[in-house]
């Protein structure tokens, strides 16, 4: 069942938000700066960057920024392009997770993944591409005063942490550097919360941000740890148990690159339950904010997503 159905009382906020998003990630594509210098010899890595970008996906870590702003009292409706930020370096660590050099995965989004589509070397600079238009997109929304300096770059300081070597990179070199070893689920913990739990705390200290709430920054991240690694636990264990239909990308694809994961060191069962309590505990988090119903609603239904 698609996301959207299994949000029940808030299904019309999450469309609405969603089509939002899926506006302002094509504004980027079609008219705004990715394709500023068109026609021009580098259009290739445009359409490179637009295919991967237009390709679908939750948008789980644009929602969250916005969702975050509103709870935490700010005008989200004004941070669509700031939100689409996350979701660009999002995809861009897709496309490159996706490399033969890395878990060598054809699919993604139910579409040829981009270095299938595209040129391997122009995939890989898509990915670089969208690693850095956040940073542009962050700082002229600053220089035109639609947001001020500080905050522009406080924005800057916590999307380039967890990005980098001691966010999702650092990850993503450790679970390379797991593979064909069995690790203990300690070393797992660690490799997840820097692979997928950091861009998911990005998402989440950005909305506070946005809505001038450092205070509320410390709750935002414990949220984040653990919707993080209930997110993953929940990916590790679609790995195993989905279909290519509905997860859009290849299943089997974790033995198959002989990494460890939660299932395969804590057993299904047990990984169901692990997600379940972290689940509860991120609940429990958001009782800290107002109007939390629809992120308690989308909380509870990433753990039975199935895509
Ligand atoms: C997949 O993320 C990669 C992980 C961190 C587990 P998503 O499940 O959010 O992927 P899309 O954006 O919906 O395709
Ligand atoms: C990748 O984790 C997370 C990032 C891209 C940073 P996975 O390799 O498990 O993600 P999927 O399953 O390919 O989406
Ligand atoms: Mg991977
Ligand atoms: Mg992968
Ligand atoms: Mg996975």
């Amino acid at each position: 069942m698609a996301l959207k159905n299994m949000i029940k009382e808030n299904n019309l906020i999450f469309e609405d938000l969603r089509n939002n998003i899926e506006l302002a990630l094509s504004n980027f594509t079609k008219t705004n700066t990715i394709y500023n210098n068109k026609p021009s010899v580098q259009h290739i890595v445009s359409d490179a960057m637009e295919y991967s970008l237009s390709a679908g996906g939750k948008r789980i870590r644009p929602i969250l920024v916005l969702s975050f702003c509103k709870m935490c009292g700010g005008d989200y409706s004004k941070y669509y392009d700031i939100a689409c930020t996350i979701e660009m370096i999002h995809t861009f660590s897709l496309i490159h997770d996706d490399l033969p050099c890395m878990d060598d995965d054809d699919f993604r989004r139910g579409k040829p993944s981009c270095h299938k589509v595209f040129p391997e070397s122009i995939a890989l600079l898509a990915g670089d591409a969208l690693a850095t238009h956040p940073y542009e997109v962050i700082s002229k929304k600053a220089i035109n005063g639609e947001i001020s300096f500080e905050t522009a770059v406080r924005l800057t300081d916590v999307l380039s942490k967890n990005v980098g070597v001691n966010g999702m990179i650092g990850g993503q070199v450790i679970d390379l550097e797991s593979e064909n070893k069995i690790i203990t689920v300690e070393e797992l913990n660690l490799l997840q919360s820097y692979k997928t739990s950091a861009l998911i705390k990005a998402s989440c200290k950005m909305g506070c941000i946005l809505a001038g709430r450092y205070d509320m920054l410390e709750i935002a991240s414990e949220y984040a740890d653990a919707l993080g690694k209930a997110f993953q636990i929940v990916d590790d264990i679609l790995d195993v148990t989905g279909s290519f239909e509905e997860l859009g990308k290849p299943i089997g694809s974790d033995s198959q690159q002989h990494k460890s994961t939660y299932v395969s060191l804590l057993g299904l069962e047990n990984s169901k339950r692990e997600a379940d309590l972290l689940t509860q505990r991120a609940v429990e988090l958001l009782e800290n904010f107002d109007n939390n119903e629809f992120l308690v609603d989308l909380t509870k239904s990433l753990l039975a997503r199935k895509n």
